[in-house]
């Protein structure tokens, strides 16, 4: 099986052997892999770059070195946060998902903090 953005045929290899399909889910949809493929691969094969969102701003994320050394296409893989997916190989059925945004972020806290204790402190002069 093949999906839009796979090679199959490659200008010095020739055509790359048949591998067999693997279903997985990435944040609830199935996705199809070949055997012995990474989850960076398949998604990006199946025309899905974005990873993640950057913990703070939101901004999307994806994949960028794809070896493994600058953990921006971080996932979480069967409930294990932070797998790298251009280094971790589908398995039948794994449940990936891609990193959120976090709720309140540290710096935003500590501004409001900030801003109520200037507040406070100007409430007693
Ligand atoms: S894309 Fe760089 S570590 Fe995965």
């Amino acid at each position: 099986m093949s999906a839009p953005g796979r090679i199959t045929h490659h200008p010095i290899l020739g055509s790359l052997p048949e591998r067999e399909p693997i279903a997985f889910r990435f944040d609830g949809e199935t996705v199809v892999a070949l055997e012995r493929e990474t989850i960076a691969a398949a998604l990006l094969a199946n025309g899905i770059r974005r990873l993640r969102v950057q913990e703070e701003s939101g901004t999307p994320r994806g994949f960028y070195c794809n070896i493994g050394h600058c953990y921006e296409c971080r996932v979480t893989v069967n409930g294990i946060p932070g797998q790298r997916a251009c280094l971790t190989l589908v398995t039948a059925g794994m449940e990936v998902s891609s990193g959120k945004q976090l709720p309140t972020p540290l710096k935003q806290q500590a501004a409001v903090a900030s801003h109520a204790k200037g507040v406070s402190s100007h409430a007693h002069d």
